[in-house]
């Protein structure tokens, strides 16, 4: 099987056609044609429902919050844990009642869970009000299938193993003006043994520079603050490409072009996140000072069965080369607790990293077996109420060490990006350090989507609060 799929431009215009044809059908139906999208999971899910919604506006929809106003209702699923895929059937399930009174209405699944074959065959078996069921790589070709489906009767399943794609000049409908996701690559080939990532996203292949600079230059353009580069392992960017191009290279481009505006980036992977990319970090004024280093536990044998390639002692070597270069940089992880064998006193060795490196949050997760990874056949005998008081002692740790450091803040001017309208009453406006941390602000909501200074007057574990100043 070829391991990347090349769209051509003309394969899109066929598929932009075939949404031009849709919004001429759109158009004679009596009422407004509306569509719901709903998004679980990650960050290049969201980029892949803003891909789905550029297709629907183009084929005449508007967007609802209702799935009951919706004529089509699309929802895009998670795989990494089965808590993700629990909600997704039940919600889906939910909807048997709303396909009943309105059987007009198209029920689309599509994301990482259905590209599970265990998931679409339930699907295909015991969810049969849903019509549509797509997977990542399937996405491209969504308006052909939402064509035949208006016009035919019948289920479409476009789930097969097949290979990757890249597909340039999809629509896109964003959700927000002033912070975007730009995908750089796509999949995973680093099969850590607990993921589900690789098999659903296939191998990793990278888009080509000028697209994606293209894309930040027309974000720049249209005054976005706040751009964040998008793949499952971001510093394996440029492997595949002809040209020698690796992403610190990239990371230099990016920063080249005009615009008062910050560059993210995420995922990185410890294991190939070099000195080269550090250096590129502290040299790039437009790269946000933080870094997202996924670890995902302290002990070496337990990260030698997570195939995670890299040891305790190497990740903190390169902390230490970072902050050498970056000493103010945030840093925030992801962390697994009860991973197949682990013991607790295994699991301690995660504590160490945490008092060491002192991240300033962390993203922390149950071991959730993923059928078809490795991990999901090992033996796991450690009781759930024994994982359960250990990721305990993980997040309290890690909550006073945040509430340590967001503490450190009060009294500090620092200047942020106002991005948001803030739903606690106290507050006008949400705010992001160049760190990412929260701030709740007070203060005239015409400075929306600038970067002001604020002024931090308090601190929780949380989030900081301040006052434009
Ligand atoms: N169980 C629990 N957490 C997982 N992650 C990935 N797979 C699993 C799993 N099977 C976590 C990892 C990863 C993050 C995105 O999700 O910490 O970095
Ligand atoms: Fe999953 Fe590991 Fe790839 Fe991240 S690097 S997506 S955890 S396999």
């Amino acid at each position: 099987m070829e391991r990347t799929a090349l769209i051509s431009p003309a394969e899109i215009q066929q598929q932009l056609a075939h949404c031009d044809a849709v919004a001429q059908l759109t158009a004679q139906w009596p009422d407004r044609p509306l569509a719901f999208v709903d998004t679980y999971g990650c960050q290049q899910n969201e980029a892949d429902s803003e891909r789905i919604r550029g297709y629907l506006s183009r084929m005449g929809f508007a967007f609802t919050h209702s799935e009951e106003e919706a004529r089509i209702i699309v929802i895009n699923t998670c795989a990494i844990r089965e808590h993700a895929e629990q909600r997704v059937f039940g919600n889906v399930g939910a909807l048997v009642h709303l396909k009943r009174r309105r059987p007009d209405t198209l029920i689309c699944l599509c994301g990482c869970m259905v590209q599970q074959p265990q998931a679409a065959r339930k699907i295909r078996e015991s969810y049969r009000h849903v019509d549509l069921v797509f997977g990542p790589h399937a996405l491209w070709k969504f308006p052909e299938m939402v064509r035949a489906l208006l016009t035919q009767r019948g289920r479409t399943f476009s789930v097969d193993d097949e290979a990757g794609s890249i597909a340039e000049g999809i629509p896109v409908v964003r959700q927000d003006k002033i912070r975007a996701w730009v995908s750089v690559m796509y999949g995973c080939n680093n099969f850590c043994t607990y993921c589900i990532v690789p098999y659903v996203r296939g191998r990793e292949r990278s888009r080509s520079p000028e697209d994606i600079l293209a894309e930040v230059r027309q974000l720049a353009e249209e005054g976005y603050k706040d751009i964040t580069l998008l793949g499952q392992n971001v510093n394996s960017y440029g492997k595949d490409l002809a040209e020698p191009l690796d992403f610190a290279d990239l990371l230099e481009r990016v920063n080249a072009i005009p615009g008062d505006f910050l560059i993210r980036f995420m995922t990185s992977h410890p294991k190939d996140a070099t000195q080269k990319l550090f250096e590129a970090m502290a040299r790039c004024e437009k790269v946000a000072p933080v870094l997202h280093l996924p670890f995902q536990a302290g002990n070496d044998r337990i990260l030698k069965i997570m195939n995670r390639r890299h040891t305790r002692a190497e990740y903190l070597e390169k902390i230490r080369a970072l902050r050498a270069l970056i000493p103010d940089i945030t840093l925030t992880s992801d962390i697994i607790v009860g991973f197949p064998g682990e013991t607790t006193e295994e699991f301690e060795d995660t504590l160490r990293v945490l008092e060491e490196v002192r991240f300033d949050a962390l993203f922390t997760f149950i071991f959730s077996p993923r059928p078809g990874t490795p991990a999901a056949a090992m033996d796991d005998p450690m009781p759930r109420s024994e994982k359960l008081a250990n990721f305990e002692r993980l997040t309290a740790l890690q909550d006073q060490i945040s509430e340590e450091k967001h503490a450190a803040y009060v009294g500090k001017r620092v200047r942020c990006l106002i991005d948001g309208l803030s739903d606690d009453a106290r507050y006008d406006l949400t705010a992001r350090t160049p760190g990412n941390r929260l701030v709740r602000v007070v203060g005239d909501v015409s400075a929306l989507g600038q970067f002001r200074d604020v002024k931090i007057t308090g601190a929780n574990k949380w989030s900081l609060f301040g006052e434009l100043g």
